[in-house]
């Protein structure tokens, strides 16, 4: 309780005021203590969050298109209710995030419209096509495998809104990626022509899904300072070959391969090598040029049109409530 008082004694706005603000924050740093939307933070601190936590929101719901594809034409009702499950929790994860952001003084619609216009950034792994049933369980196995390496260490993030968020969307990626290393055994066992289906989607997913965990240390230009405020927990390079890693296994126990002949164990490092990521691809995608960037945001757009009725009824509504006298 000391500290928490402490922490709330306003401070004078001058030079020194600023000095002792900045000390406290690297104090809360030093200590591993979250930081919470109350709590004075570097403006630079503020900006990284609300980059990296809207962008993230944006993936989540342009995330929810190359699965959606499908939920009309899923094999069986089971898989179909499953389908429909997994891509509405990434609806669910776009709302939490969007709200964590909010804390950080941006408006939702201040978000969407950056999305929108094209302005803001989204996963690049969500512009590529999924013409195959065997593309819905890639993604679960490989993308949301990916997503998983990525947030796990976001629990322990040290902004409280994002961390907490981070808790529960983790929680609903395990399902999300159980269910498509599911769909794809289910596929294995199947027939010869299901089999060849699984193999041309890992093939197709596989380098992409290596670029998910952004440029290697050495090129990636917010590392350093995420690194620094405890947003960041681990290195880009490390969580590509922690997933790498595990999803040799993974693959071996599908019995599909994985299209890299530069993939071998190396006993010495006590990993997988692995071969060079096209990051020029990488690139294109990521600055909208990649095989579907402009269906995404047509499809978004179209959304956001036809959903002006409900965001106007729900306005109007919460002002009624608003203008009612209070109940007794
Ligand atoms: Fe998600
Ligand atoms: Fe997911």
């Amino acid at each position: 309780m000391y500290t928490q008082a402490l922490d709330q004694l306003p401070i004078e706005h001058s030079a020194q005021g600023d000095a002792l603000r900045q000390q406290r924050f690297d104090q809360r740093m030093a200590a591993g203590r979250t930081v919470e939307p109350q709590d004075w933070m570097p403006e630079a601190y503020r900006k990284t969050l609300l980059r990296q936590i809207s962008q993230h929101a944006h993936s989540e719901v342009v995330g929810m298109l190359p699965e959606g594809n499908w939920i009309s034409r899923a094999p069986s009702l089971e898989r179909k209710a499953i389908l429909l499950a997994k891509v509405q929790d990434e609806g669910g994860h776009g709302l939490y995030l969007y709200a964590a952001a909010e804390t950080l003084g941006s408006s939702r619609e201040e978000m969407v419209d950056a999305l929108l216009a094209g302005r803001a950034k989204y996963s690049s792994i969500f512009n590529y096509p999924t013409p195959t049933w065997a593309d819905v369980g890639v993604i679960g196995w490989l993308v949301d495998g990916a997503a998983i390496m990525n947030q796990i260490p976001l629990c322990r993030c040290s902004y409280g809104p994002y961390a907490r968020a981070m808790i529960r969307v983790c929680r609903e990626e395990s399902f999300h990626q159980r269910q498509g290393f599911d769909l794809l055994l289910a596929m294995m066992r199947g027939t010869e022509a299901q089999r060849r289906m699984v193999q041309g989607a890992v093939d197709r997913w596989w380098w992409p899904v290596l670029m998910m965990f952004g440029p290697s240390d050495t090129e990636s230009a917010h590392s350093a300072n995420s690194m620094a405020w405890g947003i960041k927990r681990i290195s880009n390079d490390e969580l590509r070959q922690r997933f790498v890693d595990a999803a040799v296994a993974q693959a071996e126990v599908l019995g599909v391969g994985l299209p890299d002949p530069e993939l071998r164990w190396n006993a010495e490092r006590g990993h997988y090598d692995f071969g060079a990521i096209d990051w020029d691809e990488f690139k294109r995608v990521i600055s909208g040029d990649g095989p579907c960037n402009r269906e995404r945001l047509a499809a978004r757009r179209a959304a956001h049109e036809a959903g002006a009725w409900v965001r106007e009824a729900a306005a109007e509504h919460s002002r009624k409530r608003a203008s009612r006298p209070h109940a007794a």
